[in-house]
């Protein structure tokens, strides 16, 4: 039940208990039950996240009690994403607007981002940049408003989530250097890119199975992989030497598929990037350190 005298900040106490008592899932961009409440709360009743403190113990009317409710009833009796329910997420510092046909943007490379790939590479000489598997379009267009100099290309197989990537680049002003392409993997023709990012869908068919609710509400296309969480990364690294370019890096994350991916690419010397903001999974690799491979592609760990 609500509090009968309400303040923003009784909301967010409120809705805290409330999704404890429910044991409801997080991981769509908060880890705990008060961030999500905050989230919600203060989307309910339009407030920024810098609102000064003397706001949050202002009465509230009724009409805001009631906005805030809805919110916090569907969260607990739908357990859908908090993102699902506002249709926003934030990312990298920009609202990114989010359904059911994209992922929640919340991949780790953002912090990467955020601090210009340092101290991997230059981003002061990358000009062309390849987002492969974008969903919301989030890492292409953050890394496109974050180095205003370079172009991004961007891939996805699915038709619904290049729509709402489109809408996002559009309204967060990078249409002309974001270009989406409906493609596999790798979009055509082939070019050399000078980075490469990549979130691609990386959970074994049997780990997405045993997910709590909330994740399914998410498309599986953008997070199943087959048996082992591998079919989209074996095929992303067999041709990987021909999109990027000789001194171009490739920045992955892949999750808690991580020590599988290590273990069946040996030959590839990915380095695991330690976050200041947590997360794991996240690995640089430079185009001068990928493995000999074969005439058609492939190195020899690919063939096995
Ligand atoms: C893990 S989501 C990542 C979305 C976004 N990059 C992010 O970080 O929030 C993976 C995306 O890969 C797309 N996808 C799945 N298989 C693909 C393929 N073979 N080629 C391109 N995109 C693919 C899905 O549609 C989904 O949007």
């Amino acid at each position: 039940m609500p509090p009968r005298i309400a303040t923003a900040r009784r909301l967010v106490l409120n809705a805290e208990r409330r999704f404890l008592r429910a044991r409801l899932t997080y991981g769509h961009g908060t880890d705990n039950a008060r961030d999500e409440a905050v989230f919600l709360v203060f989307h309910a009743l339009g407030l920024s996240f810098n609102t000064a403190d003397a706001e949050l113990d202002q009465l509230l009317e009724p009409a805001q009690m009631a906005a805030v409710e809805v919110l916090i009833k569907a969260r607990i009796a739908q357990q859908r994403p908090a993102a699902y329910l506002t249709g926003r997420m934030w990312f990298c510092g920009h609202e990114f607007l989010v359904d059911e046909r994209v992922l929640v943007p919340r991949s780790p490379i953002g912090e990467l981002i955020n601090t210009r790939f340092a101290p991997w590479l230059d981003i002061g000489q990358v000009r062309r940049v390849l987002d492969i598997a974008t969903g919301s379009g989030c890492i292409a267009i953050a890394t496109a408003l974050a180095f205003p100099w370079v172009q991004v290309d961007a891939t996805d197989i699915s038709p619904a989530a290049l729509e709402v990537a489109r809408e996002n680049a559009a309204r967060l002003g990078v249409a002309d250097r974001v270009h989406f392409h409906l493609a596999d993997i790798y979009p055509t023709p082939r070019e050399p890119y000078d980075l490469i990012l990549a979130n691609p869908p990386y959970v074994p068919q049997a780990e997405f199975d045993a997910l709590p609710a909330e994740y399914r509400h998410e498309p599986a296309l953008g997070l199943v992989a087959g048996a082992d969480g591998l079919l989209v990364l074996r095929r992303l690294l067999g041709t990987l030497r021909d999109y990027l370019a000789p001194e171009g890096w490739l920045v992955m994350d892949t999750g808690a598929t991580s020590d599988a991916l290590a273990e069946a690419f040996p030959d590839f010397p990915f380095t695991w990037v330690a976050l200041a903001h947590g997360g794991d999974g996240i690995s640089v690799l430079a185009a001068r350190d990928l493995p000999r491979v074969r005439g058609d592609g492939t190195s020899r760990q690919l063939l096995e």
